[in-house]
């Protein structure tokens, strides 16, 4: 029915979701899916976390919406249980209201800071839609339609050390990486990448943003993707799961570019009490239930389960955590739509790449049985 009233039909009829708990969604007839894609990553503790949940219904009774230039108590305890996650050095906090304003901030306050017009970003990269992540992102038909998008963004192919020294330079604000691209395929950096373009950019005098928009907040089995690296970014771009479903984006830097920053910038609803109580409850979950710990064991699980697939059928199983990529040999919709009659939800990351990023809480029951309706389909053909 809101198929005739959206802007935007939906790609194809999927089933009508009415309820959420957990990984398994309910559709209005009473049939249970388990949810296998997690809404691309916003629903790390489901969609109806009972903890966020509660938090925003005292939060609506205490003080719906307040203007930035009010401190409210619960601001504050947010922004300090998220900066205590991380290194000490990222402690100033942009909040917004979703990935592409917060990609959209870190944009702006590497150009302010810097002085300087290029963004280097990489090939098959996703960062958002608005006018600024657009452009640093990848996908042809994304960009296309809207040209021109926004001068000084260059991209070099994911990986490639040689091409990102080269491509960086005096001229260079900011270099913007996802650790593990999502939409671009589920690719994983190299150690050395990351390590080359913290190098690179710290001795031009670029700074190096993290878009992990996807990835943070326990998904790749680890509360932030690039602790796994050990590269530490001077900005780091965080939304989707970070208010455990309600909206929310946050651009997190240091002090060095907070003092550079020249101009201004600001979000009406950043900061909302409502995405702040709920980020409180959402980042108490996931570290009270150390749910790194869980993707990285799952994911594990998972990948080896996935590595039997037949090759003739499978290219390649990529992925970090709970952040898995199945690149086949044919198409992957029509996978996608055998998997939804046995009731599993799952998602593609391009034409041929089969997505799994399940809520983080999702039962072993529940993945293992997901595993197996993709061993099925995967191997019928
Ligand atoms: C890595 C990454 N950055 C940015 C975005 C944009 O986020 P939003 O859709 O909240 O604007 C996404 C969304 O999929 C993403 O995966």
């Amino acid at each position: 029915m809101s198929g005739e009233l959206s802007f935007f039909r939906p790609a194809r009829a999927g089933p009508v979701i009415v309820r959420g708990e957990g990984a398994s969604l309910w559709d209005a007839s009473g049939r249970r899916f388990v949810d296998l894609g997690a809404s691309h990553g916003v629903g790390n503790l489901g969609c109806s976390s009972p903890e966020v949940v509660r938090a925003i219904q005292r939060q609506a009774a205490e003080l719906l919406y307040l203007g930035t230039g009010y401190d409210v108590p619960v601001r504050r305890e947010f922004l300090e249980r998220l900066v205590g996650l991380l290194p000490p050095a990222l402690h100033r906090v942009f909040l917004s209201n979703s990935g592409t304003e917060a990609v959209e901030a870190a944009i702006k306050f590497a150009r302010s800071a810097t002085g300087r017009p290029k963004v280097v970003a990489a090939m098959r990269g996703f960062h958002g839609r608005t006018y600024g992540a657009l452009s640093a992102t990848w996908r042809k038909e994304f960009r296309e339609p809207f040209e021109p998008l926004v001068p000084g963004f260059v991209h070099v192919p994911f990986n490639d050390v040689d091409a990102l020294t080269a491509a960086v330079d005096e001229t260079t604000a900011l270099v913007l990486l996802e650790p593990v691209q999502g939409e671009g395929g589920v690719h994983v950096t190299t150690p050395e990448f990351l390590a080359a373009a913290r190098a690179r950019t710290s001795a031009t005098g670029a700074l190096l943003a993290f878009d992990e928009v996807q990835t943070g907040m326990g998904r790749t089995g680890r509360m932030f993707a690039f602790e796994r690296w050990g590269v530490e970014p001077d900005l780091l771009v965080l939304a989707k799961s970070l208010a455990g479903g309600f909206p929310i984006g946050a651009t997190v830097t240091t002090e060095n570019v907070r003092a550079r920053f020249r101009g201004s910038h600001h979000s009406t609803f950043g900061g909302n009490p409502m995405a702040c109580a709920a980020g409180v409850a959402a980042l108490d979950v996931t570290v009270r239930d150390r749910l790194w710990e869980r993707a990285e064991r799952l994911g594990e699980y998972a990948r080896e389960r996935l590595g039997h697939l037949p090759p003739e059928k499978v290219r390649e199983v990529r992925g970090q955590g709970l952040l898995l990529g199945v690149e086949l040999r044919e198409r992957v919709t029509p996978l996608l739509e055998r998997l939804e009659e046995r009731g599993f939800l799952a998602l593609p990351a391009g034409s041929t790449v089969l997505r799994l990023l399940p809520p983080l809480v999702i039962l072993e029951d529940d993945l293992r049985a997901g595993l197996e309706a993709i061993e099925e389909v995967v191997g019928r053909g």
